[in-house]
């Protein structure tokens, strides 16, 4: 290394998106969530300002945001609202950085379900810690951002997405318990894994309901826990209820809310499966379990739409397939696909064909392995060995 790339290095973060494996809309009720990190980037650089300011560029939006250093306005429904949240939050306990610019590249496509905002807000987040000279643990960086997505920016978001993109590993998938926040990696190069590589199928659509339904999905599982947990006092949250106890409070809630809670807790317990699926290298049961997850998406959570069931029945009927199911929010965005590593390039060019026959849309495809998350890449977390 040169001197210039040491220097550039220091100030430049780089930071994932994220790709669920399994366990889908179960963050926000203590349940199980199995995400990969891959190889797209955030790239966040910083630069001490100065003047007493603040400043916030992308190259991919036009424009500068730039605050005082006491300034304390509230969102403005910008891009910059993800960093600026984050420096919200990080002021909130205690860390004053001094005054910066911050700016943002990268390839991590936006609005596909690969969250590109959870990205935006890690890199964010270490590169003002690294110029602010602090450290905070994996956890305190995924709290920090969920709470700066959650209440400056005002979207309901779980921690999965902060949680895998800050700490992931390579080659590894991370299995979170959302309630306590411990975590395993379990590796993906095990057994007959290790034939086997991601496929991700981006669909290009995202329907208009997908802010608001979200919420209302969120309250709906809320309804069916509240009820649960009144019926069955030792039970903490949907992490913990199994689908008899759901059955035992049927009358009380809502047809949706009922719904809802079955597919969490079915999902809760094929996480559990792929935990011992993956200890065991096993690929053709976690792919089942993948596939099987999807129709609880579709019918139970009813998130998924005809864009996205069409890319999951079409590359189940494609050589090397071994499942398929929608990632992420869902009402649009990607499908991710376990598929035997010699059939990817075929697979992926199928579908994309298949795709574009039916919808007239060309679809995007990514190929991809389990990259270490942001702390590990960028040194924050040397020495550990978690998992
Ligand atoms: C979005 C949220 C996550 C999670 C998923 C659904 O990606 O940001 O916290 O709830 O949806 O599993």
């Amino acid at each position: 290394m040169t001197s210039s790339q040491t220097a550039s290095s220091r100030n430049q973060i780089t930071a994932p998106a994220r790709v669920n494996l399994l366990g889908e809309h179960t963050d926000y009720t203590g349940g199980f969530v199995l995400p990969i990190a891959i190889p797209f980037q955030t790239r966040a650089t910083i630069q001490p300002g100065a003047s007493r300011q603040y400043r916030f560029r992308s190259d991919q939006f036009p424009g500068e945001r730039i605050l005082t250093l006491d300034d304390r306005e509230g969102r403005e429904n910008l891009w910059s609202d993800y960093p600026v949240g984050v420096l919200r939050e990080l002021q909130k306990i205690g860390i004053s950085p001094p005054p910066f610019t911050l700016e943002l590249t990268g390839n991590v496509p936006f609005g596909a379900g690969l969250s590109s905002s959870a990205s935006i807000e890690v890199a964010s987040c270490l590169a003002i810690l690294r110029l602010a000279r602090e450290t905070l643990t994996p956890q305190q960086v995924a709290q920090l951002c969920q709470r700066a997505e959650n209440i400056y920016v005002q979207s309901p978001c779980g921690i999965m997405d902060q949680f895998v993109i800050a700490s992931g590993r390579a080659n590894h998938a991370l299995m979170l318990n959302t309630r306590d926040l411990t975590y395993q990696c379990l590796p993906m190069n095990r057994g007959t894994l290790d034939d086997t590589c991601i496929v991700v199928c981006n669909s290009m659509v995202k329907h208009s309901v997908a802010a608001g339904e979200y919420g209302t999905r969120r309250l709906e599982s809320e309804q069916a826990q509240a009820a649960i947990c009144a019926a069955h006092p030792a039970i903490r949250d949907l992490g913990d209820a199994t689908i008899g106890m759901l059955n035992t409070v049927a009358d009380r809630i809502s047809a949706n809310a009922y719904k809802r809670a079955h597919h969490i807790i079915t999902e809760n317990g094929r996480v559990l499966q792929a935990k011992d699926a993956m200890e065991h290298g096993d690929a053709q049961t976690l792919g089942e379990l993948m596939t099987a997850a999807h129709a609880s998406e579709r019918d139970d959570f009813e998130c998924s739409c005809d864009e996205i069931d069409f890319l999951v029945e079409t590359a189940l009927e494609l050589p090397g397939c071994l499942g398929a199911r929608l990632t992420g929010g869902g009402f649009g965005g990607c499908t991710v696909n376990l598929v035997s590593r010699d059939h990817s390039q075929s697979l992926a060019a199928a579908l994309r064909r298949q795709y574009l026959d039916r919808w007239g849309i060309e679809a995007q495809t990514y190929v991809c392995e389990a990259v270490d998350g942001a702390m590990r890449s960028n040194g924050f977390l040397e020495g550990d060995h978690h998992g």
